[in-house]
């Protein structure tokens, strides 16, 4: 999420419980939820059957200050997962930072518990309070439960409502993102150690293998320029370096976790690909994106790898220019001609815009909500969250943009989910 815009155990080790279902001729069956593992084969994602899918879906936020799910101290993840599930939506964003895997190292393995989490980010009286708050909403947890085992309790209750979870690497840092100023804006910037980041995707990639829900990962969100360290930003903020720790990301995720789907995300925050899919040089060398490249453990590259962009044109003019826009950001990739060089799946990881009464019946909103369907391209929303823990030093912080109020309770523009959101999930997922 770019704030220039805004102002932006638990689980089995098994699979998901067998659900064969007969057709009415009783001749087939249908395979267990999620019927992983997914493939890419041109365009379109594959389950283990061959059938295409995409995702409809939304982001729920785990990597801010306290590094918890947001909105727990509110609803429980068993309410918050039907509110998603009621939408129709099939997949959740599920973002998280690589300092809670680094705080696990630190921590001979072990992650803190949700108490130390709280009081370190709000201080005692307020974290204490909230995370009682949190504990009244989910006895389940104690203040000894871990981050790690609150993120398992969410990816299990998605599982049981038969909700994807794509993973998202965040931030590495853990606080609100992203600002091109904030330290974890590109590798080796303040904050964003490339070998932590490595070690990061691959701890979590492995730990959700427990997680029958989870069926990719984004290797890194809104990659940008630094421009708080402008050697940096000279020597290393191109298309090239970009290349390489792609590479790097994604060798750590598939040597861990094969099974997974992993989405590539541009430079700019994320809101273009274009080398990448009309296969021009990448930049200041002369090496062009190959799939060949992503080779290790038999060549996934082939058929594991996804384009994610965002896109914040809250004030675009027509409908027409941005369809444009993106076109020529990426989501061209979805057809062959036209000087695209590489066919992917893409998706819109992130968009979003003000819930009110009005803003879903302007331009932007209601031309991505016929254009994503149209495209038949996946989508998550910008945001779930009606409200965080913390969020830039203000504690229970309102999110304008949330789909869910500030207590999670009800929907923010009721407008919007009955006139335009059910309809662009069930357009996408038809
Ligand atoms: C699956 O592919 C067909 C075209 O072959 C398309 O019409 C349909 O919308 C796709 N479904 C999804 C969920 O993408
Ligand atoms: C603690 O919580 C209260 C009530 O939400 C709030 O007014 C106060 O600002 C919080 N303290 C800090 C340090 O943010």
């Amino acid at each position: 999420m770019k704030p220039i815009f805004a102002l932006l155990a638990l689980a089995g080790l098994s699979t998901a419980a067998p659900n064969p279902q007969s057709t009415q001729d009783g001749l087939s069956e249908r395979a267990a939820w999620p019927n992983g593992p997914f493939v890419t084969s041109g365009r379109w994602i594959l389950d283990a059957s061959g059938k295409n899918l995409t995702y409809a879906g939304t982001n729920w936020p785990g990597h801010a200050d306290v590094m918890i799910p947001e909105g727990l101290q509110y609803q429980s993840i068993e309410t918050i997962v039907q509110k998603v599930k009621s939408l129709g939506m099939n997949a959740v964003r599920l973002t998280f930072a690589i300092q809670m895997v680094d705080e696990i190292y630190a921590n001979n393995g072990n992650d803190i518990t949700i108490q130390k989490a709280f009081v370190q980010a709000l201080g005692q009286a307020n974290g204490t309070r909230v995370l009682n708050q949190m504990l009244a909403k989910n006895p389940r947890f104690s203040a000894s439960t871990t981050r790690l085992q609150v993120f398992d309790a969410v990816a299990e209750e998605l599982a049981k409502q038969q909700i994807y979870v794509h993973l998202d690497n965040h931030i590495s840092k853990g606080m609100w993102c992203c600002s091109d100023t904030d330290g974890n804006s590109w590798w080796g910037d303040t904050h964003f150690s490339t070998a932590n980041w490595v070690r990061g995707l691959s701890y979590m990639a492995n730990h959700g293998k427990s997680w029958p829900a989870l069926t990719s990962i984004g290797l890194r969100n809104e990659p940008r320029e630094p421009k708080n360290n402008p050697a940096l930003s000279r020597t290393s903020y191109n298309w090239q370096a970009w290349y390489g720790y792609m590479r790097q990301g994604a060798d750590a995720v598939h040597a861990a976790n094969p099974a997974l789907l992993i989405f590539l995300s541009g430079l700019s925050f994320d809101t273009y690909l274009t080398p990448v899919v009309q296969g021009t040089a990448l930049t200041p060398g002369s090496g062009r994106f190959s799939r060949a490249d992503f080779s290790a453990g038999g060549g996934y590259g082939v058929d594991k790898l996804v384009l994610e962009l965002h896109n914040y044109e809250t004030g675009v003019g027509s409908c027409e220019t941005l369809k444009g826009n993106l076109d020529r950001n990426g989501f061209q990739a979805l057809h062959s001609g036209n000087g695209v060089a590489n066919v992917f799946p893409v998706m819109m990881t992130e968009f979003g815009f003000q819930m009110d009464a009005q803003t879903w019946t302007g331009v932007y909103a209601s031309c991505l909500a016929r254009y994503l369907p149209a495209l038949k391209a996946g989508w998550t929303i910008w945001v779930l969250a009606g409200s965080y823990y913390v969020r830039s030093g203000t504690q229970d912080y309102d999110e304008g943009w949330g789909l869910l109020n500030h207590d999670w309770s009800a929907w923010r523009s009721q407008g919007y989910v009955d006139g335009a959101l059910k309809a662009m999930v069930r357009d996408t997922l038809s």
